[in-house]
């Protein structure tokens, strides 16, 4: 028991009952449970607004499914659920309420933090948003020299840069082709330098985008675009009227943040911020004024859109029954394999190439929020939490790591998400759609059922070469399709994986919205910056690290 009156996990009798039933289960095939069920998987499939979530071919019976869902029971999971609707503070090392909830809730709703009703200015923002977006659209929004914006650079790192660009691509088809969009996140130069090289100032906008507005990344990059663009302006020459100074990076340069004070340190005036709160984790934020750049790509319309699909699968979430509740079951199959089948990584294979960025947007998510080894109350936790999340767009992968999903030694369960209808504008190009989507169903079905050894006797093969051509099968996959990837679709699915996360963060007793572990790094890359540009030293620096040092700044010849 522990100081919240909550039993160890790994101590209540329904985890327990998991790992008898664990071991009872055994090296039950995938072949059998299909065969012993003509109605798995219609059994085994959940709809839930455009989405198809066919989750038959993963290695559980009815029995485990009652496991698993008594165990969320057991934990708390709609406890928690409920509170974090209602605006409690669950983030409880940073005293936060958790509500990107509310980001996607109609203004009519009632969502309290501390007492006050947040929806209205979560709808004012959103209403600004739409002013700005629509401005650059139609060309009213001008820069410095009177030019049309036609580039817009979001300037931005983790939840300030990841969501909106993966978006971006995704709905690349609902964009305004004639308007330019990048992303630049990395400190490394090249990142702005490649962005930039080929942009005119005068027809560019900078939006930088950061929670905080401290990041180091995000300012140097903010930086030294500012500096790229009064030196564009005015040819090199700062003293030139046209190159302007607060004028020109008014313009020019927009914020979003929670840190107005900072913003306005930056010099940007906060009549061009757009605000959002404590209350959104950034990982967790592209729907808030994090996606502006994503709005003015997209418009306000099919931002609402996506609003509209995130808000359908929060409903569903917290109101639908645990037997049917998807972001329920995805996050428990997860449990199921993390927890008592020692998988260690999850892989998520969108075959859609607009969804390149899907599963490294999903890595933010499920990894900064569930890679925690201390629970709530602040004890070691004696069971796995999250799973290295990764995988890159079908066929790609196919050709490169598929072979060791098929025949290694590892369990890796994976999701397979797929679209019935390839986008219009792809003309004939279309036609290569079922192929790709044949693809995406083999995959699964020889992920499940593999091939036998007497199957690919009986073709023929060599009996030297029978095992190396054998398939063991029983790999567990749950497949996603909806119709098309719109606007809807997208905000259903990202708001699918976050309750996804937040079911298993419940489950493990870890608190899913903090992030202490990226700080260490942040303050010791601090302390070195000027051991490396100036030879400064550091105390009680390791020899290793001491050592490295020495070797760059001689290579640098310093
Ligand atoms: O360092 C991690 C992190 O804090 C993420 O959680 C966040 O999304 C990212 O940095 C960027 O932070 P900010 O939006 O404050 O610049």
């Amino acid at each position: 028991m522990n100081a919240e009156g909550r039993t160890r996990l790994d101590q209540m009798p329904e985890w327990q009952e998991l790992a008898k039933h664990r071991d009872e289960f055994g090296l039950t095939h995938l072949r059998r449970l299909f065969e012993d069920d003509p109605e798995r998987a219609e059994r085994y499939t959940v709809r839930v607004g455009d989405l198809h979530i066919d989750y038959s071919k993963n290695l559980v019976t009815d029995e485990t499914l009652r496991l698993l869902r008594q165990l969320a029971e057991a934990a708390g999971v709609a406890r928690l659920r409920d509170a974090m609707f209602a605006g409690e503070k669950i983030n409880v090392t940073e005293d936060r309420a958790v509500l990107h909830t509310a980001l996607r809730t109609p203004e009519s709703a009632t969502v309290r933090v501390d007492g006050e009703n947040v929806m209205r200015k979560v709808h004012q923002v959103l209403i600004r948003m739409g002013t700005f977006a629509n401005r650059i659209r139609e060309a009213h929004w001008r820069g410095h020299t009177g030019e049309r914006i036609k580039n817009i650079v979001n300037i931005g790192i983790g939840g300030s840069d990841l969501g909106p660009k993966m978006a971006y691509e995704a709905l690349r088809p609902y964009t305004r082709r004639d308007l330019t969009f990048r992303f630049v996140s990395n400190v490394d130069g090249a990142d702005l330098h490649e962005a930039l090289r080929d942009l005119d100032p005068a027809e560019t906008l900078f939006i930088v985008a950061s929670k905080t507005f401290t990041t180091t990344e995000t300012i140097a990059n903010a930086e030294a675009a500012r500096a790229w663009l009064l030196a564009g302006l005015g040819g090199g020459d700062t003293s030139r009227p046209e190159a302007g100074g607060e004028a020109a990076v008014a313009k020019h340069f927009v914020a979003v943040s929670t840190n107005a004070e900072k913003v306005a340190e930056f010099g940007i005036n906060t009549d061009n911020m757009f605000e959002f709160w404590d209350w959104v984790g950034g990982r967790y934020s592209y729907d808030s004024a994090i996606g502006l750049a994503l709005m003015v790509a997209i418009g306000p319309e099919c931002f609402g859109d996506m609003l509209a699909g995130f808000h359908l699968m929060d409903e569903h979430f917290r109101t639908a029954p645990f037997e049917s509740n998807a972001p329920l079951l995805l996050g428990l199959l997860g449990i199921w394999y993390g927890n008592f089948h020692d998988a260690q990584s999850h892989a998520v294979l969108p075959y859609s190439h607009y969804l390149s960025q899907f599963t490294a947007y999903l890595q933010q998510l499920d990894m900064e929020s569930n890679g925690k080894s201390t629970t709530r109350e602040g004890g070691p936790v004696n069971w796995q939490t999250g799973p290295v999340v990764w995988g890159t767009p079908g066929t790609n992968g196919q050709h490169a790591y598929y072979q060791l999903l098929h025949q290694g030694t590892k369990m890796i369960p994976a999701d397979l998400l797929g679209f019935a209808d390839p986008v219009a504008e792809l003309g004939d190009l279309r036609d290569q759609h079922d192929l790709l989507m044949a693809n995406l169903f083999a995959q699964g079905q020889a992920l499940a059922f593999g091939k036998t050894a007497e199957e690919v006797r009986a073709e023929g093969v060599p009996e030297a070469q029978v095992p190396h051509r054998t398939f063991p099968g029983n790999r567990p996959t749950t497949t996603i399709l909806a119709s098309a990837l719109t606007p809807s679709v997208l905000g259903q699915l990202v708001a699918l994986y976050e309750h996804k996360v937040f079911v298993q963060g419940a489950i493990w007793n870890i608190d899913s919205f903090d992030q202490w572990g990226v700080e260490l790094g942040k303050v010791l890359a601090k302390r070195l910056e000027p051991a490396l540009t100036e030879g400064a030293q550091v105390p009680d620096l390791d020899a290793s690290t001491q050592a490295l040092v020495d070797r760059y700044r001689s290579l640098r010849g310093r």
